[in-house]
């Protein structure tokens, strides 16, 4: 296991996604603790990209219940259809939401949230977790983190 990341910052967002993504694999491969390897994930892209806040949210009967996270503390749960986390669940589908306070029903965990990209991670076409990524500035988040978080999420299904 690589005990460190190697991260280029001169290189565009999405090169350092390409850098990112098989040092993620590398972290989590023959790890079959869940937690451990959501943890590994969250703590990974913090640290690549400074997010303010970046967690995994996990379906558990029929809520999303806080899992590892890097950030300020959090809601704990979630219900279906609620927030930009339940609405992703609910859709199962990519949000990107440039400003929070444009999104209806947005649950505000921190007021210093300013846009938001959530990803669902899909086991046998169910939704088995979100993972949510916020931050401090408006529209910070565009298709680069879209492609490379959905290309990240087979492998984060995969611990399920
Ligand atoms: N803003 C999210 C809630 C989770 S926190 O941002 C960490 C939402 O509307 O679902």
């Amino acid at each position: 296991m690589a005990e460190e990341l190697h991260l280029d910052t001169t290189l565009s967002k999405a090169e350092q996604y390409r850098q990112l993504l098989p040092q993620i694999e590398a972290l989590t491969t023959g790890e079959p603790d869940l937690v451990a390897n959501l943890a590994n994930t969250v703590a990974a892209l913090r640290q690549a990209f400074g997010f303010f806040w970046v967690g995994f949210y996990l379906v558990k009967n029929d809520e999303l219940v806080l899992g590892p996270f890097q950030g300020p503390i959090a809601c704990t749960r979630i219900r279906h259809g609620k927030g930009v986390c339940g609405a992703s669940w609910a859709q199962a589908a990519t949000l990107v939401v440039p400003d929070v306070e444009q999104f209806p029903g947005h649950i505000a965990c921190s007021s210093d949230s300013k846009s938001e990209i959530v990803v669902p991670v899909l086991k046998d076409g169910q939704v088995v977790a979100v993972l949510d990524v916020d931050s401090d500035q408006l529209n910070d988040f565009d298709e680069a983190d879209q492609q490379a978080l959905e290309q990240l999420m087979p492998l984060v299904a995969s611990w399920f």
